[in-house]
């Protein structure tokens, strides 16, 4: 494999934003009054703001007009975004800092591909913007993984072939995306969600890019 660069699902992967994704859509369906558990949360990983409105409407078999649902997810986003005022470097998951500096070293390329709209926020909050050569957000993509198209994107802002970019992610919703778009990727989390993915590992902690590699091989 000759891989040249990283691409980064962001939620879950560099930083654990799904706490706070839960107490905002908590709220928000509570207002709906739809009850929402921590484990429904878990269905909405690596899903858009829009996906993620769906599900919960549907679990209260509520159906609303386009106008009604702008709202509520601007009220959503409007909590999320108080929530993450406070984020700092220290929110980042163990081991990304120092994975991100190994990276650099060896002159591998650095890409986003986060279905989050917040994302060019988040990356300043917790001080990681300057490793990305690119950034692809929910922002410039019309469809949500498992669709490539965010993948897709990034390896061509980076100028490279998705074979040459490994993904990591760890919504299952994600891994189909980079493999229905024909990147190598690396599951970050648990085995019997993650199955599809080349390697899986929990996490950064204790990991270097010769660690990654070798599982690969
Ligand atoms: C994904 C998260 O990365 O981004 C989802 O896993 C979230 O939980 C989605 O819904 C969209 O995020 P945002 O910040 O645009 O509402
Ligand atoms: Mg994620």
């Amino acid at each position: 494999m000759d891989i040249r660069a990283c691409l980064f699902d962001m939620d879950g992967v560099l930083v654990d934003t799904a706490k706070h994704h839960f107490v905002a859509w908590q709220r928000l369906a509570e207002e709906l009054s739809i009850p929402f558990s921590r484990e429904d949360n878990e269905a909405l990983k690596g899903l858009s703001r829009v996906d993620s409105l769906e599900v919960i409407l549907g679990m209260g078999n509520l159906v609303l007009d386009a106008q009604t649902k702008l709202q509520l997810m601007d009220k959503k986003n409007a909590h999320y975004l108080e929530l993450i005022s406070t984020m700092s470097p220290d929110e980042l998951l163990p081991g990304v800092s120092e994975f991100m500096a190994d990276l650099q070293r060896e002159g591998i390329r650095v890409g986003l591909g986060s279905s989050s709209k917040n994302a060019p926020q988040i990356l300043d909050l917790i001080g990681l913007r300057s490793y990305f050569d690119a950034v692809i957000d929910g922002n410039q993509i019309t469809l949500s993984k498992p669709d490539p198209e965010v993948f897709l994107k990034g390896a061509q802002a980076l100028g490279l072939e998705p074979e040459e970019c490994l993904v990591f992610e760890d919504a299952a919703a994600g891994v189909d995306a980079a493999r229905t778009g024909g990147f190598p990727v690396v599951g970050i989390g648990s085995p019997e969600v993650l199955g599809d993915a080349d390697a899986v590992m929990p996490g950064f902690k204790g990991e270097s890019w010769a660690t990654v590699l070798a599982r690969l091989s």
